[in-house]
């Protein structure tokens, strides 16, 4: 296997739909006229949820989207009205990605608004919140951790963060992309989270350097020549800001090592999330830095992330 295809492999990116030159036609074979509803029907439109679950349970089988069932019930469940319901089909058969179609993701058991454009939070990043939870949680009482989500894209990493820990967090979130900024800041509204636009640390107030106790950084890690390899869903649908990490897919991962020493507080955590084949360089990236690492497994063993601490004294 290619290293491209391995970095791709260990990266978690599911196939999903496949977009199809037929799909207008397949979505007008599964939604005829919507008998349903019409004048001898004058049934409220879900009533009739069995046939028209496996209706668009079959249209989405058949332009190849892998839980067409649960995809079906989830449309269904989001649409106002048919129009809407034979609309989403539309898109989802014609390869949006789901959660672009519902306009919302599940994310650590908390659903995050995720816009046109915006990077879809995948299930492989959890352990990675799940650790940044419990470390925060695990601060010193009577302090108030500062939580610094770089790379936010949705902001579903601090969401699932501030939803987890029971205590008071300072939390800050950044983007380089404007339209991630909107989207996080809608999603960190409620919890308090100041969003900020720019690149990496340049967009973070100067007031935060040295301060900062858990620093998470998703950042974008697949090696440039394995981006066409991704599936059509992530290609077409997520911005290519949001996927590249360059030659060796550590590029962005490099300069947020190389930069986080001055952001962290003194104990203080840098979280990325790394794949199997990417994990010793990263590793190295962090020593090379002054930061002591370690790696985090997900439930099936595999390596999810890396928490990279800054000593408490330099030495
Ligand atoms: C892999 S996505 C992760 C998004 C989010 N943290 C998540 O886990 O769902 C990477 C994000 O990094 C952002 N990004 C890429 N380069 C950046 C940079 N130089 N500065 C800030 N953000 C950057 C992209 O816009 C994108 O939203």
């Amino acid at each position: 296997m290619s290293p491209a295809r391995a970095a791709l492999r260990c990266a978690g990116w599911p196939a999903r739909a496949a977009p199809s030159d037929l799909r207008k036609a397949l979505v007008s074979s599964f939604f005829p006229s919507d008998s349903s509803t019409g004048p001898d029907r004058p049934r409220p439109w879900k009533s009739s949820s069995r046939r028209r679950l496996a209706r668009v349970a079959a249209a989405l089988r058949a332009a190849g989207c892998v839980f067409a069932e649960d995809e079906a019930r989830l449309l269904i469940t989001q649409a106002g009205s048919p129009g809407e319901l034979e609309r989403f089909v539309r898109l989802r058969v014609g390869g949006l990605p789901l959660e672009h179609v519902l306009g919302w993701a599940e994310f650590c058991g908390v659903r995050v608004a995720v816009g046109p454009g915006v990077f879809v939070p995948r299930r492989r990043t959890e352990p990675l919140a799940r650790e940044a939870a419990r470390l925060a949680g695990g601060c010193p009482v009577g302090s108030v951790p500062v939580v610094v989500d770089l790379c936010c894209g949705t902001g579903a990493i601090a969401a699932a963060l501030a939803a987890a820990v029971d205590r008071p967090l300072e939390l800050y979130a950044a983007d380089i992309d404007p339209v991630a900024v909107d989207c996080a800041r809608r999603n960190l509204a409620s919890v308090g989270g100041r969003v900020y636009q720019g690149d990496l640390f340049t967009a973070l107030p100067e007031s935060l350097r040295g301060t900062v106790n858990i620093l998470i950084a998703n950042v974008p890690y697949v090696p440039t020549e394995a981006i066409a390899l991704l599936p059509a869903e992530a290609r077409e649908y997520e911005p290519r800001v949001a996927l590249d990490g360059g030659g060796d897919g550590l590029d962005v991962m490099r300069l947020v090592a190389a930069g986080a020493p001055r952001w962290l507080a003194p104990g203080g955590h840098l979280l990325v999330e790394v794949g199997e084949s990417q994990a010793e360089l990263a590793q190295q990236l962090m020593a090379d830095h002054g930061l002591t690492s370690r790696l985090v497994e997900d439930e099936d063993g595999d390596v999810a992330a890396l928490v990279a601490t800054r000593p408490v004294r330099a030495g």
